[in-house]
């Protein structure tokens, strides 16, 4: 007999949200299994912090379902605050408490015992890279560690899933690629993570599957890669040309092989129709009408691009 299948992590079906005759969430049908570093991408007003709040069990659904480790975020909601760990996108601290007290206090609310709460927080601190600041009044912490102080609250309860939204959002570009190694560590610790976002290049590197929202809809739902796929038939190719680039487009135009050509400033943006399709016909076509190519480069369509085409830009 072979062994059951582990549970998923996050198992939703047709959950959707209304606010008043307002549809922000509709018919949602995701599965996160254990073990994702899970990125949820969308615009502004997508239904990313509708989702989360859901999961974490601060709003209820309008109708549909969702099931986290086997409980259900409703019927069940007690049994689904002690395996998840939520931060909100916006969370006050308490800027006149010591970083200590304030993990002290939310491990007293997770009701951890007094003689482990000490090394429990001294834990949540060395993994989020806050140990020299423990003494530290948290107002005077700058906005990365306040953002890592947040996610050591949300551990202190050893949740076996975290729901983050946004979490590296406001942050210099040094102290989000620290909370992404943080977020990695987590996931080499075991841990299941969703992590809500519309800066997507972050995401790319180190989400395993990623799903894509808009207008409160899914649009996809998989492995990174998938999502390029989905959108995108053939390579990409720039060319730039020394002179004369509009009658290299219309050379470039006639063949069958290339799928769409424009121009982008100076250089000559080319898509082509497959991905078996070798970049050096761009050179070939190009050469053989008498165009002097003077730069060929072939680059792999970014997620930013991806999900460009993907959501249209279409915001709420
Ligand atoms: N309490 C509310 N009452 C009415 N409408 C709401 C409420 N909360 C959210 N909405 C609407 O629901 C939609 C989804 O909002 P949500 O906050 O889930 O989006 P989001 O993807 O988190 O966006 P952002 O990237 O801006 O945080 C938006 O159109 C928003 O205006
Ligand atoms: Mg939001």
């Amino acid at each position: 007999m072979t062994d059951a299948p582990p549970l998923p992590a996050v198992q939703t079906s047709g959950l959707s949200r209304n606010y008043g005759n307002f549809t922000a969430l509709s018919g949602l049908n995701l599965t996160v299994n254990q073990g994702d570093l899970f990125g949820f991408i969308g615009s502004n007003g997508a239904g990313k912090t509708t989702t989360l709040r859901i999961l974490s069990t601060f709003l209820t659904p309008s109708a549909g379902a969702a099931i986290i480790f086997g409980h259900d975020v409703v019927r069940e909601a007690d049994a689904v605050r002690h395996v998840i760990g939520y931060m909100p996108d916006f969370f006050g601290v308490y800027k006149d408490m010591e970083v200590t007290e304030y993990l002290d206090f939310f491990g007293a609310c997770y009701r951890i015992p007094t003689a482990k709460r000490e090394k429990t927080v001294s834990d949540v601190l060395e993994l989020v890279g806050l140990s020299e600041k423990k003494g530290s009044l948290i107002g005077a912490l700058s906005r990365g560690m306040q953002q890592r102080l947040g996610l050591a609250r949300v551990l202190i309860h050893d949740p076996r899933l975290l729901l983050l939204d946004e979490p590296a959002s406001g942050l210099d570009p040094r102290a989000r690629i620290e909370m992404m190694e943080i977020l990695r560590e987590l996931q080499r610790l075991g841990k299941t993570i969703i992590i809500s976002s519309h800066i997507l290049s972050e995401l790319e590197t180190i989400c395993n599957r990623v799903c894509i929202i808009e207008r409160g809809q899914l649009i996809y739902s998989g492995p990174v890669q998938g999502v390029r796929d989905q959108v995108s038939s053939g390579k990409v190719v720039w060319a730039r040309v020394a002179s004369d680039q509009d009658k290299a487009i219309e050379l470039l135009k006639t063949n069958p092989l290339i799928a769409e050509v424009s121009a982008v400033d100076h250089e000559i943006k080319v898509t082509l129709a497959t991905e078996q399709t070798d970049h050096s016909l761009v050179a070939d076509v190009l050469v053989r009408g008498g165009a002097k190519l003077i730069e060929l480069r072939e680059d792999e369509i970014g997620l930013e691009e991806v999900f460009m085409r993907v959501t249209k830009g279409e915001t709420q």
